[in-house]
């Protein structure tokens, strides 16, 4: 993974079908996907479940991009040898998860990972500043997570643009987590962000039998973005 701010778009398979994860992954990436979003729920953490370690593992093999591991669970540091086991690239945990997070990043990177700090709409900007020097990537949430198809908060576009400010030269990539359309892909893109994970906007109409839609979505998704003004 060499760094760079060019836009990376990331399907979140949280929307894709979960009876058949790999060849979602294949027909998402032949479309057109820049590093694949897998988000790991604990119905503790974030009010939803969805799959750990095994599932991961399984779908590893189907990734030719980026695995991009978004842990919504706490505890989070005793399964982060787990995720990296698994064949994470990318390993984010939530500031809000428990209270060694500087602890849980030197963890995420000693296991060989990229390690990804994410932080809850209500969590501010400056909470990050002394992790600068050992975070690979900042996650913005725009959705209180927990669930796909919610709507974006407007009230983050700030808060990128203040993380973009601190972060300076570092090379730290900003990623955008909910409620991303063609819409509000601009908007975050004009603030700095370079990754941006979208879920329902990308699954939306197609399917591995017809996936010429995922990569209208996701086209839509970067035109949006290239027409900035
Ligand atoms: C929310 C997840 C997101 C979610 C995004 O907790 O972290 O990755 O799948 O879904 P959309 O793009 O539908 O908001
Ligand atoms: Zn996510």
């Amino acid at each position: 993974m060499t760094f760079s701010r060019t836009l990376k778009i990331a399907p979140s398979i949280l929307s894709a079908d979960f009876a058949n994860f790999g060849q979602e992954i294949e027909a998402v990436e032949a479309q057109g996907a820049d590093w694949i979003h897998v988000d790991v729920m604990d119905g503790h953490f974030v009010p939803n479940l969805t799959f750990g370690p095994p599932l991961v593992k399984a779908i590893r093999p189907h990734i030719k991009t980026v695995m991009d591991v978004h842990l919504m669970i706490a505890p989070v540091d005793p399964y982060i040898d787990a995720f990296a086991d698994a064949g994470a690239d990318v390993i984010t945990a939530h500031v809000e998860a428990g209270p060694h997070i500087h602890r849980t990043l030197q963890a995420i990177r000693a296991a060989g990972c990229k390690a990804g700090v994410a932080l809850n709409p209500g969590t501010p900007a400056e909470t990050v500043d002394y992790l600068l020097d050992m975070v690979d990537l900042i996650c913005v949430m725009t959705v209180n997570p927990g669930f796909g198809g919610q709507k974006f908060i407007e009230s983050q576009v700030e808060k990128v643009r203040r993380l973009r400010a601190m972060i300076g030269d570092r090379p730290i990539h900003i990623e955008i987590d909910g409620g991303i359309t063609p819409q509000t892909a601009p908007l975050m893109r004009a603030a700095g962000a370079d990754v941006l994970v979208a879920g329902s906007a990308v699954f939306k109409g197609g399917s591995v039998k017809d996936p010429a839609p995922y990569g209208e979505n996701i086209r839509a998704i970067r035109t949006a973005c290239d027409t900035l003004v």
